[in-house]
């Protein structure tokens, strides 16, 4: 046969290009290639079991979130920052007995990452979760994402642990963004570890919601004048509407799950109890901040230093441009959460000098113009209020010297008038039977499945425990949060002396 110079060259070029191209795949392990990291839907890691209440009815979680692993390794600075942080983490883990981590976005410096090992971070992080046999979940921050580091390969370097929960449930990689997904939290009977049996008539009693607000810059890519390129900052519309219609179908299955275990059709949707985790906070905690109500120090205690502080869509134009102050992108996001019956909560991080809780009247939104936010172009919500809340700063790393500290949120089946952190966290270990393996108690709370927990039957409390391990900003997120009077928050910083030689 006889080849054509043309495609001789063709050949020639495609043969080259492929050598090209395995040699560039084996140096950089896929920033063109968009994974698809779907993870298992229930996130039932096969050595934790799925998340579950305690016998008491408790399910605690504690938030650690701009960790901000990583900084300036060529300075001695970087490091002896990093010593800090893991000493924040087991100070507070020596404290308290969460039964799931949150590491809520910017767990590693991205823009200080080097290529070959911007995820080896991810070891620093785990290892004093991994020594207390503690599971985690991850959301990812704008920092989490940059030339040098992928929030995908994060995300396979996450999972070396099977500690690991954090999930992938919306197609389209680094650029929608990775960690949307949820996870199911069952009732203590629902010890499903080693096979499904024992989650027979288990149905959620809690669902915990992650999302991506992505921001940042993307992974190895430079613009033609050779710069960083920014990523979006605020959660994908695919990831919205995945969210509303998961959401939907989460409430039709549990409603028909209730139905078969009561033997009855009351064919009404029944609304399941949940929190949402998202590293950039809503601008509607921003035009909060700055409505001339302000955050109110006993209403609202927290710092509020970060003022005005900095949302999702900060910085681009509507037609999704960078260089303006907002581009509205975050309202179908905003719209979602508002329309999500039964969302206790939805807590942030990015902000360091911000750490209140407030309770958005979302009642209001469209009518009353007098509001900052009556601007904002909401469908009518379903909700009556949203508590919109920041964490604490974790990190030694990352702007700012406020103390640091991980925001503790205690989520209880038993309905109480005192926050439960009073009790000292050993007793509450200690209410826990150390045998679980008794039938009788099993069974017993097994036909009564976990349909006896309407959301209104749940109560959030929350606190700051601090690296000093003190209890700061205390409160109940329950029905008369925003009129309830609290001590307001000391603004106390903390210094790492040896790192700012
Ligand atoms: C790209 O993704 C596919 C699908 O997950 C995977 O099989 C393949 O190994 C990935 N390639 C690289 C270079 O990571
Ligand atoms: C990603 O995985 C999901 C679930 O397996 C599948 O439905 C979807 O089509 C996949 N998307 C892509 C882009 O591969
Ligand atoms: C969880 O997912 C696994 C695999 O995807 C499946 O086999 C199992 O039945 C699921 N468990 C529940 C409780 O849905
Ligand atoms: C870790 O926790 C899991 C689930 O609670 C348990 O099955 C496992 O035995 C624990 N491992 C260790 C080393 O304690
Ligand atoms: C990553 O590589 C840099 C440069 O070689 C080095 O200084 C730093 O210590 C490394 N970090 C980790 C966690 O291995
Ligand atoms: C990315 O990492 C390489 C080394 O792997 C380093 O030389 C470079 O300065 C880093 N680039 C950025 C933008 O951080
Ligand atoms: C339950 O409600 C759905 C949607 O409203 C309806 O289509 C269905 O017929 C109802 N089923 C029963 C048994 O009432
Ligand atoms: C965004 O926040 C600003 C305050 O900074 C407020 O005036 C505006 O109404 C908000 N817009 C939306 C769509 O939430
Ligand atoms: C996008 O909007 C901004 C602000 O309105 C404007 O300055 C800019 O020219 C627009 N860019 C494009 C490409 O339309
Ligand atoms: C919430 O806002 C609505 C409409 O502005 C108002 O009628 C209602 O009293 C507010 N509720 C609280 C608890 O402030
Ligand atoms: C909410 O919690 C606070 C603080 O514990 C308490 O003072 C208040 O009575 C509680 N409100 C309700 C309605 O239970």
């Amino acid at each position: 046969m006889l080849l054509s110079p043309l495609s001789i060259c063709c050949l020639w070029i495609g043969l080259w290009s492929q050598v090209v191209l395995a040699q560039l795949e084996k140096d950089n392990p896929g920033p063109l290639n968009v994974t698809n990291v779907t993870g298992n839907p229930n996130t039932t890691s096969a050595e934790f079991g799925p998340l579950r209440f305690r016998d008491d009815g408790t399910f605690q979680i504690s938030v650690f979130e701009d960790l901000h692993f990583g900084e300036n390794a060529w300075d001695a600075w970087g490091p002896l920052q990093d010593i800090q942080t893991t000493r924040v983490m087991n100070a507070i883990l020596d404290i308290e007995t969460p039964d799931l981590i949150v590491l809520n976005g910017d767990l590693i410096t991205g823009n200080n990452a080097f290529k070959a090992n911007a995820t080896a971070y991810m070891a620093a992080i785990a290892a004093p979760l991994v020594a207390r046999n503690l599971t985690w979940a991850s959301t990812y921050g704008n920092h989490d994402s940059d030339f040098n580091l992928s929030r995908v390969h994060l995300w396979h370097k996450e999972h070396e642990w099977p500690n690991s929960r954090t999930g992938n449930m919306v197609a389209g990689g680094d650029q929608v963004g990775v960690s949307n997904y949820y996870l199911p939290v069952y009732g203590a009977e629902c010890d499903g570890r080693v096979d499904t049996e024992a989650m027979n008539g288990c149905v959620p009693e809690l669902i915990l919601w992650f999302f991506d607000s992505r921001g940042g810059n993307r992974y190895q890519q430079l613009d033609d004048e050779g710069n960083v390129v920014p990523e979006e900052c605020w959660v994908d519309e695919s990831v919205v509407e995945w969210f509303t219609q998961t959401r939907t179908e989460l409430a039709r299955s549990y409603s028909s799950s209730i139905d078969k275990a009561t033997s009855t059709n009351t064919n009404t949707t029944t609304v399941i109890p949940s929190l949402a985790f998202v590293h950039i906070p809503l601008n509607a905690s921003r035009a909060l901040q700055l409505d001339s109500k302000g955050v109110d120090p006993n209403l609202f205690p927290g710092i509020n230093d970060d003022f005005p502080l900095a949302g999702q869509g900060q910085g681009w134009c509507a037609n999704g441009t960078v260089g303006c102050a907002y581009g509205g992108q975050d309202v179908p996001f905003m719209e979602a959460l508002v329309a999500t019956e039964g969302l206790m909560g939805v807590f942030s991080g990015h902000d360091h000098g911000d750490t209140w809780c407030y309770n958005w009247n979302t009642t209001g939104l469209s009518s009353d113009s007098s509001s900052a936010l009556s601007t904002t172009p909401m469908t009518t919500p379903t909700t009556t209020s949203l508590n919109l809340c920041f964490g604490q700063h974790s990190g030694y790393g990352g702007y700012g010297s406020w103390i640091r500290g991980a925001r503790q949120i205690l989520i209880s089946k038993i309905p109480h008038r005192q926050p439960l952190q009073q009790q000292p966290a050993q007793a509450r270990r200690q209410q826990q039977p150390l045998d679980t393996d008794d039938d009788t108690v099993s069974t017993a709370v097994a036909a009564v499945p976990s349909s006896a927990a309407p959301s209104s039957l749940l109560t959030v409390d929350t606190w700051i425990r601090t690296e000093q391990q003190t209890i700061i900003g205390s409160i109940s997120l329950n029905a008369t949060y925003g009129q309830d009077i609290y001590p307001a928050t000391p603004d106390v910083e903390t210094f790492c002396l040896e790192c700012n030689l």
